[in-house]
């Protein structure tokens, strides 16, 4: 395994140069830069991934208890005074979230603010893409994780169609909310035989589909290493079948790791979170439907903003406890993983988005 002190660094410094001498960094000098803000932790899947049926009673949040617009509003703006300029719209499933495209198009008027982007397992969005585009969403990432129906009812409760997905897909890229990003969590003798299938699907398409190592979030998945399927192993299987290539990354801190056939046909990414951590360029913080900020997805604890913000804290005073949880901030929980150590107690995805 890369250790920590090599490429990460210097990439670290490279992403902090870019956002300038002022940048607001953490104890291992990466900047403050996405935002991804959970509008609900409630979902209409089950995905056995991350809040398998059989594990219930599931702690949600009281709807009272949400950040309402205006609260997500104003803290969103005080995060971009500290150098976000990227949000990304979570769940739980967010477009179970009563009047989303109010927020978008209340968050699009923020000046500073670059991409608004949404993860959604798609099941609602055929009908709520014109809408969220119209608000000035910017792109959407769809989850799907098979085209085989029954695979696909194994991992996410039997809850949705491939072919209410797929129409969501369509919608969405006719709404102009793209390149649609398509992401594909991969288990081990789970849906790992179907992969080469949904890619051909997406072969010449135009979107990006996103091979996703299955990561050991929360508590409830029941996550064994063996599990996973590690992307050296999908390249080789993929290459096999049409030969790909690597390409730059687009932004300093990309999650996914670009590749593109070489016959044209695309792009596509691997998220290699176990295989190759990439906690040295990770510039994302999250913010729970309950106003509870994390720095890792893998975080047992998180700082409390609603409290303070509903006790009438200022602007400045609100900057104040998020720039010290940031300059405090020593996350990198998937480095420390690949050296054997697993966590327990960690916060639920379904909490704080993907
Ligand atoms: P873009 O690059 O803007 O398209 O976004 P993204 O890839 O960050 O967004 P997306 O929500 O699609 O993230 C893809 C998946 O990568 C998530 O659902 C997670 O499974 C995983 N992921 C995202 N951020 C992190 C992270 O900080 N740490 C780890 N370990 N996994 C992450
Ligand atoms: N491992 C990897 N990816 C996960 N996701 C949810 N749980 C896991 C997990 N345990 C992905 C979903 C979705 C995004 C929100 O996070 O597939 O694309
Ligand atoms: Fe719902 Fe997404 Fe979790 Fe699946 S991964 S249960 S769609 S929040
Ligand atoms: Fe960032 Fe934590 Fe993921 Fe590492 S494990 S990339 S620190 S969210």
């Amino acid at each position: 395994m890369r250790g920590f002190d090599t490429f990460p660094v210097s990439f670290r410094h490279e992403a902090a140069a870019v956002q300038g001498a002022s940048a607001l960094c953490d104890t291992l000098n990466r900047p403050l830069q996405d935002l991804r803000i959970s509008v609900t932790d409630r979902c209409n899947l089950r995905c056995s991934y991350c809040m398998p049926s059989d594990s219930g009673p599931f702690d949600f949040v009281p709807t009272d208890e949400h950040l309402n617009f205006e609260e997500t509003d104003r803290l969103v703006r005080v995060f971009t005074r500290l150098g976000v300029r990227k949000i990304r719209i979570t769940g739980g499933e967010p477009l179970l979230r009563p009047r989303l495209p109010a927020l978008i198009r209340r968050l699009r008027r923020i000046p500073v603010l670059g991409e608004i982007a949404l993860t959604t397992n798609g099941v609602l969005l055929a009908r709520n893409a014109a809408a969220l585009a119209d608000a000035g969403l910017s792109r959407v990432t769809v989850s799907l994780d098979s085209l085989d129906e029954q695979v696909l009812g194994s991992m996410n409760g039997g809850r949705a169609l491939v072919e209410s997905v797929l129409a969501s897909i369509d919608a969405a890229s006719e709404a102009g909310l793209s390149p649609v990003k398509i992401n594909v969590v991969v288990q081990r003798g789970v849906n790992d035989h179907t992969v080469l299938d949904l890619l051909e699907r997406f072969r010449h398409s135009g979107h990006v589909v996103r091979m996703i190592e299955y990561m050991d979030t929360g508590t409830r998945n029941c996550w064994q290493a063996d599990d996973v399927v590690p992307t050296r192993e999908l390249i080789e299987w993929i290459n096999e079948r049409w030969p790909i290539k690597p390409v730059p990354a687009h932004y300093l801190g990309e999650v996914a790791r670009r590749y593109v056939y070489t016959d044209g046909a695309g792009e596509i990414g691997f998220i290699s979170s176990i295989s190759q951590p990439f906690c040295g360029s990770c510039q994302r913080v999250r913010l729970s439907t309950d106003g509870v900020l994390y720095t890792c997805l893998f975080a047992t604890q998180g700082t409390d903003l609603r409290g303070p913000l509903r006790a009438g804290a200022s602007d400045n005073e609100l900057e104040k406890i998020i720039a010290e949880v940031w300059q405090t901030r020593g996350d990198r929980y998937s480095e420390i993983r690949a050296s054997g150590i697993t966590r327990r107690g960690k916060v639920e995805m379904y909490r704080v988005g993907g």
